[in-house]
């Protein structure tokens, strides 16, 4: 997720994954010798006890058949800004969130807005889905969601006929998410809070998921802790993480990346091989764990479930 605009970055300077294991072994090796960077363990400083069991039904319908990626390549390679723009910022300043107290407001144009606590949403029907999540920077992996469709939580407010569209808002707090404070090192890519949404079918579409868990356990703190989107055709960072708000609107939201730039990332964003990134092709993507690249499905594979969503519309005007 770097920008044309920021002159210190380059397409070539998007972490390859060869590079980020590369780079890893180096710093396996230089812990012997320094200080290495400290990996929090989710919980660790929060009051959520570390990787805390979390129950859920698996779910046979929403399961994709490829083999999930290392649970240690999902929480320690992560695109979380709030944490820092480096793959591996995410996991090495995860201890600083706290999860614990924590509330969704959800509101806008509703009949019934509500401030649902983290236990009021632990509370619904947790579902196990194997998704795949494509990052935007052609690279994807395989996860053990745990969530419940964001159909079910919008259904207790009542959307009003004249909401269009779903704003998610993460937390804003420098204290928690060093990424926020402005003399961070390395600078800010996009503007605080970061915002992300969706017309209100997409949101309602049964594929999307509020998330609080994954692989068995509730969310690493580096994975959105403790309340996550998870849209799965598109590109990941449409899935915002640590979410405070969900507000229906009439308007489009602007989200975090179309201001940063527009050019680059859309409203949509759905995942397409045939409408390439302004500086890359988004035709095949590396799988974390494998080798060779592969191809790019169209949706991300779910064309059957959502190409409905946007018949008649030209996707590569609405990119
Ligand atoms: N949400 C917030 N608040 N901030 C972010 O920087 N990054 C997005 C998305 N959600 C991001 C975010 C991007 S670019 C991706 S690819 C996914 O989170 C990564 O999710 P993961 O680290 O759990 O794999």
């Amino acid at each position: 997720m770097l920008i044309r605009r920021a002159p210190m970055f380059k397409a070539s300077e998007i972490t390859d994954y060869r590079l980020y294991l590369n780079r890893r072994q180096f710093m396996r090796g230089a812990a012997t010798l320094a200080l290495a960077p400290r990996v929090a363990i989710a919980g660790e400083t929060t009051g959520v006890p570390a990787g805390k069991a979390l129950s859920a039904t698996k779910s046979e319908t929403f399961r994709v058949a490829d083999r999930p990626t290392p649970f240690k390549d999902a929480t320690t390679y992560n695109n979380f800004y709030e944490f820092g723009m480096d793959k591996e910022d995410p996991a090495r300043y995860a201890h600083m969130l706290k999860p614990r107290p924590w509330s969704v407001q959800v509101d806008g144009l509703v009949h019934k807005p509500k401030r649902f606590d983290i236990e009021d949403i632990l509370r619904f029907p947790q579902e196990e889905r194997v998704y795949a999540l494509r990052c935007v920077e052609a690279w994807s992996m395989v996860i053990p969601w745990i969530g419940f469709p964001l159909a079910d939580l919008l259904g207790q407010v009542e959307p009003m006929g004249a909401a269009k569209f779903v704003a998610f808002t993460t937390l804003k707090d420098p204290e928690q998410f060093p990424g926020q404070k402005p003399n961070f090192f390395g600078g800010s890519a996009v503007e605080w809070p970061y915002v992300e949404g969706l017309r209100l079918d997409e949101a309602m579409h049964p594929l999307t998921l509020v998330t609080v868990g994954m692989y068995g356990q509730v969310l690493p703190n580096q994975n959105g802790a403790p309340i996550r989107i998870v849209v799965p055709w598109k590109y990941g960072f449409k899935s915002a993480k640590s979410i405070v708000r969900i507000q229906l609107t009439q308007e489009q939201p602007k989200t975090a990346w179309e201001k940063a730039a527009p050019q680059e990332y859309g409203f949509y964003s759905n995942v397409n091989p045939s409408v390439d990134h302004p500086r890359w092709s988004q035709a095949t993507e590396r799988r974390i764990g494998e080798f060779m690249r592969r191809k790019t499905l169209m949706f991300n594979g779910y064309a059957d479930q959502v190409a409905s969503l946007y018949a008649g519309m030209d996707l590569k005007k609405n990119y």
